[in-house]
């Protein structure tokens, strides 16, 4: 039926006056859904490339945190050297992937999401590098607010659990000069080395306002500030309390430190 209507429509469409309001708005709608319809197809069809470019860039982002990013090499190839593990964040407990796949997420108690990121899953992946049977760097993701976007990043630890090997900071919409300087190598080398718990036991490490005096009791836990940018400072400060602090990782890391955990030895 629509076989023997659509050539008189046609016909009659392309008969119709250029400057008539029924040809201009039914050639509108016309060019809308056309593009609509390419649009909608692209992103469906292109998800799984973006998916598997978005994955591809977390683990350049890993091995770059680890020290083991070459250019040159197959990114998939020196992930290799890196085992993924899944965690329970709740306890610290190591899950098997199956059920780490089961993901289950909950909204974040407002007084709890100081990072700022609403609700948080239950399975989180980390990543272990061994030197032989010995555990020598434990990565572990973040992400909170900067000022004006959300940041991603990860933190490479000591088999201490409490010293800071690098950060990176990837991601991110703040604004390049000010927050962007989040991603500036040379002010990431400056956490290097840097301890996150105090000798109290209490979360320690931030980003201070201006530079850290060398000589402060404080200093070995202080990386200096970003100036024009104290804003998106306070917000990694934030995020490193939540994920390295008792409401992320701390119980895995607390395993870590007492050595209590199955399955790694410490260096
Ligand atoms: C256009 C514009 C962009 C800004 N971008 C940032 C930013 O990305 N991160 C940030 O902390 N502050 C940013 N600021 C500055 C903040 O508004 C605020 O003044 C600053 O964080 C204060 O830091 P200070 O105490 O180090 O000067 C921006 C300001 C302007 C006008």
């Amino acid at each position: 039926m629509s076989s023997k209507h659509s050539p008189s429509f046609w016909a009659r469409l392309l008969t119709m006056p250029n400057d008539s309001t029924a040809k201009i708005v039914l050639v509108a709608v016309g060019v809308c859904l056309v593009c609509s319809i390419l649009v909608s197809s692209a992103a469906i069809l292109l998800k799984p490339i973006q998916q598997q470019n978005e994955a591809l860039g977390r683990k350049k982002e890993i091995l770059k945190v680890a020290g083991l990013y070459d250019p040159d090499k197959d990114i998939a190839a020196s992930f290799q050297s890196i085992e993924t593990r899944h965690i329970d964040i709740q306890t610290g407990d190591y899950v098997a992937p199956d059920i780490a796949r089961q993901q289950i997420s909950w909204v974040i108690p407002k007084e709890q999401d100081i990072a700022g990121i609403g609700e948080r899953k239950r399975y989180f992946p980390v990543y272990l590098i061994h030197n032989g049977n010995t555990l020598n760097t434990i990565i572990l993701p973040l992400v909170g607010k900067g000022l004006w976007s959300t940041v991603h990043g990860f933190v490479a630890l000591a088999p201490d659990g409490n010293t800071v090997k690098a950060i990176t900071f990837y991601d991110h919409a703040e604004t390049p000069g000010l927050g962007g300087e989040i991603s500036n190598p040379s002010w990431q080398a400056k956490w290097q080395g840097k301890k996150v718990i105090g000798k109290h036991g209490h979360m320690q490490l931030r980003v201070i306002k201006g530079r850290v005096v060398k000589t402060s009791h404080h200093a070995e836990y202080e990386i200096d500030g970003l100036s024009g940018a104290t804003l998106t400072a306070n917000g990694i400060t934030r995020m490193i309390h939540y994920w390295l602090g008792d409401t992320g990782f701390g119980p895995f890391l607390a395993r870590i430190r007492s050595s209590e955990h199955t399955g790694i030895k410490h260096e």
